[in-house]
Protein backbone atom coordinates (compact mmCIF):
# COMPACT_ATOMS: atom_id res chain seq x y z
CA UNK A 1 0.00 0.00 0.00
CA UNK A 2 1.58 3.58 -0.90
CA UNK A 3 1.51 6.17 1.30
CA UNK A 4 -2.09 7.93 -0.51
CA UNK A 5 -3.59 4.42 0.40
CA UNK A 6 -2.74 5.00 3.83
CA UNK A 7 -3.67 8.30 4.24
CA UNK A 8 -6.90 7.44 2.41
CA UNK A 9 -7.63 4.68 4.64
CA UNK A 10 -6.84 6.60 7.56
CA UNK A 11 -9.03 9.14 7.05
CA UNK A 12 -11.88 6.90 6.63
CA UNK A 13 -11.07 4.91 9.34
CA UNK A 14 -11.02 8.04 11.11
CA UNK A 15 -14.30 9.43 9.68
CA UNK A 16 -15.84 6.35 12.30
CA UNK A 17 -13.10 6.85 15.04
CA UNK A 18 -14.14 10.32 15.11
CA UNK A 19 -17.69 9.41 15.03
CA UNK A 20 -17.32 7.01 18.01
CA UNK A 21 -15.37 9.67 20.11
CA UNK A 22 -18.13 12.21 19.49
CA UNK A 23 -21.13 9.54 21.04
CA UNK A 24 -18.94 8.89 23.89
CA UNK A 25 -18.37 12.19 24.54
CA UNK A 26 -22.49 12.35 24.31
CA UNK A 27 -22.47 9.28 27.04
CA UNK A 28 -20.29 11.42 29.06
CA UNK A 29 -22.20 14.72 28.69
CA UNK A 30 -24.42 13.51 31.65
CA UNK A 31 -27.98 13.26 29.37
CA UNK A 32 -30.69 12.19 32.39
CA UNK A 33 -32.52 9.10 32.78
CA UNK A 34 -35.66 9.21 34.75
CA UNK A 35 -35.96 5.96 36.57
CA UNK A 36 -39.19 7.40 38.05
CA UNK A 37 -38.69 6.82 42.10
CA UNK A 38 -36.01 4.54 43.87
CA UNK A 39 -35.56 3.32 47.20
CA UNK A 40 -33.11 4.33 48.84
CA UNK A 41 -32.02 3.75 52.83
CA UNK A 42 -35.74 3.14 52.72
CA UNK A 43 -36.93 6.18 51.54
CA UNK A 44 -38.91 6.61 48.23
CA UNK A 45 -37.61 9.39 46.42
CA UNK A 46 -37.81 10.93 42.79
CA UNK A 47 -34.72 10.64 41.09
CA UNK A 48 -33.24 11.84 37.67
CA UNK A 49 -29.95 10.25 37.34
CA UNK A 50 -27.89 11.46 34.82
CA UNK A 51 -25.24 8.70 32.99
CA UNK A 52 -21.91 9.19 35.20
CA UNK A 53 -19.53 7.26 33.32
CA UNK A 54 -15.82 8.68 34.41
CA UNK A 55 -14.21 6.80 31.65
CA UNK A 56 -10.74 6.23 30.39
CA UNK A 57 -9.31 9.80 30.59
CA UNK A 58 -6.70 10.20 27.89
CA UNK A 59 -8.58 8.78 25.10
CA UNK A 60 -11.50 10.86 25.68
CA UNK A 61 -9.11 13.64 24.14
CA UNK A 62 -7.78 11.60 21.36
CA UNK A 63 -8.05 13.78 18.34
CA UNK A 64 -6.50 14.95 15.19
CA UNK A 65 -3.45 15.58 16.56
CA UNK A 66 -2.68 12.16 17.51
CA UNK A 67 -3.96 10.97 14.55
CA UNK A 68 -1.78 13.23 12.42
CA UNK A 69 1.30 11.95 14.64
CA UNK A 70 0.82 8.86 13.74
CA UNK A 71 -0.01 8.96 10.26
CA UNK A 72 3.43 11.40 10.04
CA UNK A 73 5.12 7.88 11.10
CA UNK A 74 3.19 5.27 8.63
CA UNK A 75 4.13 7.82 6.18
CA UNK A 76 7.95 8.09 6.96
CA UNK A 77 7.95 4.69 7.55
CA UNK A 78 10.80 4.95 10.41
CA UNK A 79 8.27 3.46 13.65
CA UNK A 80 12.04 2.34 15.34
CA UNK A 81 13.00 5.54 17.51
CA UNK A 82 17.04 5.33 16.25
CA UNK A 83 17.01 5.25 12.76
CA UNK A 84 15.59 4.29 9.35
CA UNK A 85 14.13 5.96 6.18
CA UNK A 86 12.60 8.74 7.67
CA UNK A 87 14.39 10.95 10.36
CA UNK A 88 12.43 9.18 13.44
CA UNK A 89 12.11 12.55 16.27
CA UNK A 90 8.74 11.23 18.14
CA UNK A 91 10.03 9.44 21.11
CA UNK A 92 12.96 11.82 20.89
CA UNK A 93 10.65 14.96 21.28
CA UNK A 94 8.75 13.76 23.53
CA UNK A 95 11.31 13.00 25.83
CA UNK A 96 12.57 16.61 25.58
CA UNK A 97 9.34 18.19 26.08
CA UNK A 98 8.30 15.79 28.85
CA UNK A 99 11.28 16.37 30.98
CA UNK A 100 10.53 20.42 30.62
CA UNK A 101 6.99 19.71 31.70
CA UNK A 102 8.19 17.39 35.00
CA UNK A 103 11.13 19.99 35.56
CA UNK A 104 13.77 17.38 35.10
CA UNK A 105 17.09 17.55 33.22
CA UNK A 106 16.40 14.18 31.19
CA UNK A 107 13.41 11.88 30.53
CA UNK A 108 13.35 8.18 29.13
CA UNK A 109 10.74 7.04 26.96
CA UNK A 110 10.36 3.11 27.80
CA UNK A 111 7.57 0.66 27.51
CA UNK A 112 5.56 0.71 30.24
CA UNK A 113 5.62 2.46 33.78
CA UNK A 114 6.66 -1.54 35.35
CA UNK A 115 9.86 -0.91 32.83
CA UNK A 116 10.71 3.05 34.24
CA UNK A 117 10.37 1.06 37.51
CA UNK A 118 13.52 -1.30 37.08
CA UNK A 119 15.26 1.27 34.97
CA UNK A 120 14.97 3.76 37.97
CA UNK A 121 16.15 0.90 41.01
CA UNK A 122 18.67 0.05 38.02
CA UNK A 123 19.76 3.94 37.98
CA UNK A 124 19.68 3.97 41.76
CA UNK A 125 22.17 1.22 41.90
CA UNK A 126 20.32 -1.02 44.23
CA UNK A 127 20.98 -4.79 44.00
CA UNK A 128 21.10 -7.89 46.58
CA UNK A 129 21.41 -7.07 50.20
CA UNK A 130 19.81 -3.53 49.24
CA UNK A 131 16.73 -2.96 51.43
CA UNK A 132 13.77 -0.41 49.77
CA UNK A 133 10.55 0.93 50.98
CA UNK A 134 7.51 0.09 49.81
CA UNK A 135 4.05 1.61 50.95
CA UNK A 136 1.62 -1.56 51.96
CA UNK A 137 -1.31 -0.23 49.29
CA UNK A 138 0.37 0.16 46.25
CA UNK A 139 0.26 -1.35 42.43
CA UNK A 140 2.59 -4.75 42.27
CA UNK A 141 5.57 -3.03 40.03
CA UNK A 142 6.75 -1.35 43.13
CA UNK A 143 7.08 -4.74 45.02
CA UNK A 144 8.83 -6.58 42.02
CA UNK A 145 11.14 -3.65 40.83
CA UNK A 146 12.72 -4.10 44.24
CA UNK A 147 12.89 -8.02 44.31
CA UNK A 148 13.67 -8.48 40.24
CA UNK A 149 17.21 -6.39 41.51
CA UNK A 150 17.56 -8.89 44.33
CA UNK A 151 16.74 -6.28 47.05
CA UNK A 152 14.23 -6.80 50.10
CA UNK A 153 11.01 -4.83 50.05
CA UNK A 154 10.51 -3.82 53.35
CA UNK A 155 6.66 -2.46 53.51
CA UNK A 156 5.23 0.79 55.33
CA UNK A 157 2.07 1.40 56.10
CA UNK A 158 -0.48 4.23 54.49
CA UNK A 159 -1.92 7.12 56.44
CA UNK A 160 -4.58 9.22 55.66
CA UNK A 161 -3.40 10.28 52.59
CA UNK A 162 -3.31 6.99 51.48
CA UNK A 163 -0.40 7.31 50.69
CA UNK A 164 3.23 6.42 52.15
CA UNK A 165 3.15 7.86 56.50
CA UNK A 166 6.36 9.13 56.70
CA UNK A 167 6.35 8.29 60.54
CA UNK A 168 6.24 4.66 59.82
CA UNK A 169 8.96 4.93 56.58
CA UNK A 170 11.16 6.75 59.52
CA UNK A 171 10.48 3.66 62.10
CA UNK A 172 11.29 0.95 58.92
CA UNK A 173 14.80 2.62 58.12
CA UNK A 174 18.05 0.33 59.09
CA UNK A 175 21.29 0.89 57.70
CA UNK A 176 20.77 -1.37 54.84
CA UNK A 177 17.78 0.97 53.51
CA UNK A 178 18.55 2.72 50.47
CA UNK A 179 15.93 4.09 48.78
CA UNK A 180 12.05 4.36 49.43
CA UNK A 181 9.24 4.47 47.02
CA UNK A 182 6.96 7.26 47.06
CA UNK A 183 4.18 5.92 45.48
CA UNK A 184 1.49 9.59 44.73
CA UNK A 185 -1.47 6.80 44.41
CA UNK A 186 -5.41 7.41 43.19
CA UNK A 187 -3.45 11.12 41.86
CA UNK A 188 -3.29 12.49 45.18
CA UNK A 189 0.65 13.26 46.45
CA UNK A 190 2.21 11.95 49.22
CA UNK A 191 3.50 14.57 51.83
CA UNK A 192 7.33 14.99 50.14
CA UNK A 193 8.43 17.39 52.80
CA UNK A 194 8.68 15.19 55.85
CA UNK A 195 9.75 12.18 53.43
CA UNK A 196 12.54 13.91 51.82
CA UNK A 197 13.45 15.34 55.74
CA UNK A 198 13.60 11.78 56.56
CA UNK A 199 15.25 10.14 53.47
CA UNK A 200 18.19 13.24 53.40
CA UNK A 201 18.64 12.33 57.14
CA UNK A 202 19.63 9.02 56.61
CA UNK A 203 21.05 8.80 53.64
CA UNK A 204 18.20 7.51 51.41
CA UNK A 205 17.28 7.90 47.53
CA UNK A 206 13.46 8.54 46.97
CA UNK A 207 12.27 7.38 44.01
CA UNK A 208 8.97 9.05 43.33
CA UNK A 209 6.15 6.93 41.54
CA UNK A 210 3.86 8.86 39.75
CA UNK A 211 1.96 6.41 37.47
CA UNK A 212 -1.69 7.48 39.25
CA UNK A 213 -1.03 11.34 39.55
CA UNK A 214 0.75 11.95 36.15
CA UNK A 215 1.30 16.08 36.27
CA UNK A 216 0.50 16.41 39.43
CA UNK A 217 2.39 18.86 41.61
CA UNK A 218 3.20 19.67 45.22
CA UNK A 219 4.11 22.95 46.89
CA UNK A 220 4.61 24.07 43.12
CA UNK A 221 6.93 21.50 42.04
CA UNK A 222 5.93 18.69 39.37
CA UNK A 223 5.84 15.08 40.70
CA UNK A 224 8.85 13.24 39.65
CA UNK A 225 11.37 15.93 40.22
CA UNK A 226 11.14 16.07 43.88
CA UNK A 227 12.87 12.95 44.72
CA UNK A 228 16.32 11.84 43.42
CA UNK A 229 13.98 9.87 40.14
CA UNK A 230 10.36 9.92 39.29
CA UNK A 231 8.35 7.22 37.15
CA UNK A 232 5.38 7.49 35.36
CA UNK A 233 3.06 5.09 33.49
CA UNK A 234 1.15 5.61 30.09
CA UNK A 235 -1.10 2.12 30.56
CA UNK A 236 -4.78 3.29 29.92
CA UNK A 237 -6.49 3.85 32.63
CA UNK A 238 -3.67 6.57 33.60
CA UNK A 239 -3.58 10.28 32.64
CA UNK A 240 -2.86 10.80 29.69
CA UNK A 241 -1.95 7.47 28.12
CA UNK A 242 -0.78 5.58 24.68
CA UNK A 243 -1.88 2.21 25.80
CA UNK A 244 1.20 1.11 26.91
CA UNK A 245 4.29 3.19 27.87
CA UNK A 246 6.14 4.71 30.60
CA UNK A 247 8.92 7.30 31.69
CA UNK A 248 11.55 7.88 33.74
CA UNK A 249 12.88 11.35 34.54
CA UNK A 250 15.66 12.47 36.78
CA UNK A 251 18.12 15.73 36.62
CA UNK A 252 21.08 13.19 38.05
CA UNK A 253 23.63 12.28 34.77
CA UNK A 254 24.72 8.98 36.80
CA UNK A 255 21.01 7.67 37.24
CA UNK A 256 19.83 8.71 33.92
CA UNK A 257 23.08 6.98 32.35
CA UNK A 258 22.44 3.54 34.23
CA UNK A 259 18.62 3.74 33.54
CA UNK A 260 19.34 4.50 30.07
CA UNK A 261 21.52 1.74 29.56
CA UNK A 262 19.52 -1.07 31.27
CA UNK A 263 16.21 -0.01 29.01
CA UNK A 264 18.76 -0.69 25.86
CA UNK A 265 20.87 -3.97 26.93
CA UNK A 266 23.36 -2.19 29.34
CA UNK A 267 24.39 -0.18 25.83
CA UNK A 268 24.41 3.60 25.27
CA UNK A 269 23.40 4.74 22.21
CA UNK A 270 24.83 8.29 22.05
CA UNK A 271 21.41 10.84 21.98
CA UNK A 272 21.64 10.01 25.55
CA UNK A 273 25.35 10.80 26.41
CA UNK A 274 24.52 14.22 24.49
CA UNK A 275 22.39 14.68 27.15
CA UNK A 276 24.22 13.47 30.00
CA UNK A 277 27.62 14.26 29.46
CA UNK A 278 30.51 12.07 29.51
CA UNK A 279 30.17 7.82 30.06
CA UNK A 280 30.50 7.19 33.82
CA UNK A 281 29.70 3.86 33.56
CA UNK A 282 30.72 0.67 31.47
CA UNK A 283 27.99 -1.61 29.85
CA UNK A 284 26.18 -4.10 31.70
CA UNK A 285 23.37 -6.86 31.05
CA UNK A 286 20.29 -4.81 30.53
CA UNK A 287 16.89 -5.47 29.20
CA UNK A 288 14.77 -3.87 26.15
CA UNK A 289 12.45 -1.20 26.83
CA UNK A 290 12.92 0.98 24.00
CA UNK A 291 9.80 2.87 22.99
CA UNK A 292 8.83 2.52 19.92
CA UNK A 293 7.73 5.89 17.42
CA UNK A 294 3.70 4.72 17.21
CA UNK A 295 3.81 5.23 20.87
CA UNK A 296 6.24 8.37 20.77
CA UNK A 297 3.76 10.17 18.30
CA UNK A 298 0.37 9.53 20.59
CA UNK A 299 2.17 10.66 24.05
CA UNK A 300 3.52 13.78 22.45
CA UNK A 301 0.04 14.75 21.53
CA UNK A 302 -1.41 13.77 24.55
CA UNK A 303 1.35 15.45 26.54
CA UNK A 304 0.15 18.78 24.71
CA UNK A 305 -3.31 18.05 26.33
CA UNK A 306 -2.29 17.65 29.83
CA UNK A 307 -2.87 20.87 31.37
CA UNK A 308 -6.33 20.96 29.54
CA UNK A 309 -6.79 17.25 31.43
CA UNK A 310 -6.01 18.45 35.06
CA UNK A 311 -7.92 21.62 34.64
CA UNK A 312 -10.95 19.85 33.98
CA UNK A 313 -10.48 16.50 36.50
CA UNK A 314 -9.43 18.81 39.21
CA UNK A 315 -12.65 21.17 38.62
CA UNK A 316 -14.84 18.65 39.17
CA UNK A 317 -13.31 17.19 42.42
CA UNK A 318 -12.91 20.33 44.05
CA UNK A 319 -16.51 21.24 43.22
CA UNK A 320 -17.61 17.67 45.00
CA UNK A 321 -14.86 18.41 47.90
CA UNK A 322 -16.62 21.86 48.64
CA UNK A 323 -19.73 20.52 48.12
CA UNK A 324 -19.17 17.73 50.70
CA UNK A 325 -16.24 19.28 52.77
CA UNK A 326 -18.68 20.91 55.35
CA UNK A 327 -21.03 17.80 56.19
CA UNK A 328 -20.99 17.13 60.06
CA UNK A 329 -17.47 15.21 61.13
CA UNK A 330 -16.73 13.99 57.36
CA UNK A 331 -13.16 12.81 57.17
CA UNK A 332 -12.12 13.81 54.04
CA UNK A 333 -9.06 12.26 52.47
CA UNK A 334 -5.88 14.51 53.85
CA UNK A 335 -4.36 16.06 50.79
CA UNK A 336 -0.81 17.96 51.77
CA UNK A 337 -1.54 20.22 48.78
CA UNK A 338 -5.06 20.26 47.10
CA UNK A 339 -3.84 21.97 44.55
CA UNK A 340 -1.77 19.54 43.22
CA UNK A 341 -4.09 16.56 43.57
CA UNK A 342 -4.63 15.57 39.72
CA UNK A 343 -8.02 14.92 41.31
CA UNK A 344 -8.91 11.38 40.24
CA UNK A 345 -11.49 10.58 42.92
CA UNK A 346 -12.93 12.11 45.71
CA UNK A 347 -12.38 10.15 49.01
CA UNK A 348 -13.68 9.98 52.42
CA UNK A 349 -13.74 7.81 55.24
CA UNK A 350 -16.44 6.08 56.85
CA UNK A 351 -16.16 4.82 60.84
CA UNK A 352 -16.00 1.18 59.88
CA UNK A 353 -16.42 -0.99 57.33
CA UNK A 354 -19.62 -1.87 57.72
CA UNK A 355 -20.85 1.60 56.97
CA UNK A 356 -18.57 1.68 54.43
CA UNK A 357 -19.85 -1.14 52.52
CA UNK A 358 -23.18 0.11 53.12
CA UNK A 359 -22.33 3.35 52.15
CA UNK A 360 -20.83 2.34 48.74
CA UNK A 361 -23.75 0.25 48.12
CA UNK A 362 -26.60 3.55 48.31
CA UNK A 363 -24.04 5.41 45.96
CA UNK A 364 -24.14 2.82 43.21
CA UNK A 365 -27.79 2.44 43.90
CA UNK A 366 -28.01 5.79 42.85
CA UNK A 367 -25.44 5.17 39.64
CA UNK A 368 -22.43 6.99 41.43
CA UNK A 369 -19.09 5.37 40.92
CA UNK A 370 -17.93 4.25 44.36
CA UNK A 371 -16.27 1.22 45.15
CA UNK A 372 -13.27 0.50 47.42
CA UNK A 373 -10.06 1.86 46.71
CA UNK A 374 -9.10 0.42 43.07
CA UNK A 375 -6.32 -0.16 41.23
CA UNK A 376 -3.60 -1.31 43.92
CA UNK A 377 -2.79 -4.18 45.74
CA UNK A 378 -2.69 -5.25 49.68
CA UNK A 379 0.66 -6.43 48.83
CA UNK A 380 1.70 -7.85 52.57
CA UNK A 381 -1.16 -10.09 52.94
CA UNK A 382 -0.61 -11.46 48.96
CA UNK A 383 -0.07 -15.48 49.68
CA UNK A 384 3.04 -15.03 46.63
CA UNK A 385 4.88 -12.19 48.65
CA UNK A 386 3.88 -13.70 52.29
CA UNK A 387 5.94 -17.31 50.95
CA UNK A 388 8.45 -14.76 49.07
CA UNK A 389 8.03 -16.85 46.15
CA UNK A 390 10.85 -15.73 43.26
CA UNK A 391 11.17 -16.67 39.63
CA UNK A 392 14.35 -18.92 41.28
CA UNK A 393 14.51 -20.67 44.97
CA UNK A 394 17.95 -19.44 44.78
CA UNK A 395 17.06 -15.23 44.21
CA UNK A 396 18.85 -12.86 46.34
CA UNK A 397 16.07 -10.69 48.01
CA UNK A 398 14.77 -13.21 50.43
CA UNK A 399 18.04 -15.70 51.28
CA UNK A 400 19.95 -12.86 53.37
CA UNK A 401 19.62 -13.39 57.19
CA UNK A 402 17.71 -9.99 57.20
CA UNK A 403 15.65 -11.45 54.09
CA UNK A 404 15.15 -14.90 55.50
CA UNK A 405 13.68 -12.66 59.23
CA UNK A 406 11.20 -10.54 57.25
CA UNK A 407 7.35 -11.81 58.12
CA UNK A 408 5.12 -10.01 55.55
CA UNK A 409 1.51 -10.85 56.43
CA UNK A 410 -1.76 -8.91 57.52
CA UNK A 411 0.47 -8.13 60.98
CA UNK A 412 3.37 -5.83 58.63
CA UNK A 413 0.55 -3.55 57.55
CA UNK A 414 -2.79 -3.58 60.09
CA UNK A 415 -2.89 0.81 59.84
CA UNK A 416 -3.12 0.15 56.20
CA UNK A 417 -6.07 -2.79 56.41
CA UNK A 418 -7.99 -0.32 58.52
CA UNK A 419 -7.93 2.36 56.66
CA UNK A 420 -8.43 0.86 53.05
CA UNK A 421 -11.36 -0.71 55.08
CA UNK A 422 -13.10 2.52 56.19
CA UNK A 423 -12.47 4.56 52.46
CA UNK A 424 -14.92 5.46 50.11
CA UNK A 425 -14.07 6.58 46.53
CA UNK A 426 -15.65 8.08 44.37
CA UNK A 427 -14.42 8.17 40.68
CA UNK A 428 -14.35 11.61 38.74
CA UNK A 429 -14.62 11.97 35.45
CA UNK A 430 -12.45 15.20 33.28
CA UNK A 431 -16.03 15.20 31.10
CA UNK A 432 -18.16 15.87 34.49
CA UNK A 433 -20.78 18.21 33.32
CA UNK A 434 -21.68 20.59 36.66
CA UNK A 435 -25.30 18.62 36.63
CA UNK A 436 -23.26 15.58 37.28
CA UNK A 437 -21.00 16.98 39.43
CA UNK A 438 -24.14 18.48 41.56
CA UNK A 439 -25.82 14.69 42.11
CA UNK A 440 -22.83 13.73 43.10
CA UNK A 441 -22.86 15.89 45.93
CA UNK A 442 -26.25 15.62 46.73
CA UNK A 443 -26.31 11.59 46.60
CA UNK A 444 -23.11 11.64 48.73
CA UNK A 445 -24.49 14.44 51.40
CA UNK A 446 -27.97 12.19 51.39
CA UNK A 447 -26.29 8.93 51.67
CA UNK A 448 -23.76 10.42 54.17
CA UNK A 449 -26.38 12.08 56.57
CA UNK A 450 -28.39 8.84 56.38
CA UNK A 451 -25.10 6.52 57.98
CA UNK A 452 -24.19 8.76 60.58
C1 LIG B 1 1.36 3.01 41.16
C2 LIG B 1 1.74 2.28 39.91
N1 LIG B 1 3.03 2.10 39.63
C3 LIG B 1 3.42 1.46 38.51
C4 LIG B 1 2.50 0.94 37.64
C5 LIG B 1 2.99 0.17 36.46
O1 LIG B 1 2.62 0.77 35.25
P1 LIG B 1 2.42 -0.12 33.94
O2 LIG B 1 1.08 -0.75 34.02
O3 LIG B 1 2.52 0.89 32.84
O4 LIG B 1 3.52 -1.12 33.89
C6 LIG B 1 1.14 1.09 37.90
C7 LIG B 1 0.14 0.53 36.99
O5 LIG B 1 -1.01 0.36 37.32
C8 LIG B 1 0.74 1.77 39.06
O6 LIG B 1 -0.54 1.93 39.38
Amino acid sequence: MNTKNIAKNTEKQSITRRNFLKTSCIALSGAATSLGTQKLLGKERPTEIPNINPGYIGPQFFDRHEEEALLEVLESRSPFRYWGSGKPTKVLHFEENFAKYMGARFALGVTSGTAALDCAVTGLGIGPGDEVIVPAYTWWSDYTCVVQAGALPVFADIDNTLNIDPIDLKRKITPRTKAVIAVHLLGGLCDMDPIMDIAGKNSVAVLEDCAQCVGGSYKGKTLGSIGDVGIYSFQVNKMMTSGEGGALVTSNPLIYERSARFHDMGTINRLFLDRSGPSQVQTFAGENFRMNEFTGAVLGAQLSKLDTMLTQLRSNAESVYNGIKNLPGIRLRNRPDPKGDIGYGVYFEMKDKATRNRCIEALRKRRVPASTLSGSVMLPVQESVINKRTRHPNWPSFNSPQGKKMKYGPDSCRQTLGIFDRFVQVRMGAKYTRRINDYIIDSIRMVYNSLV
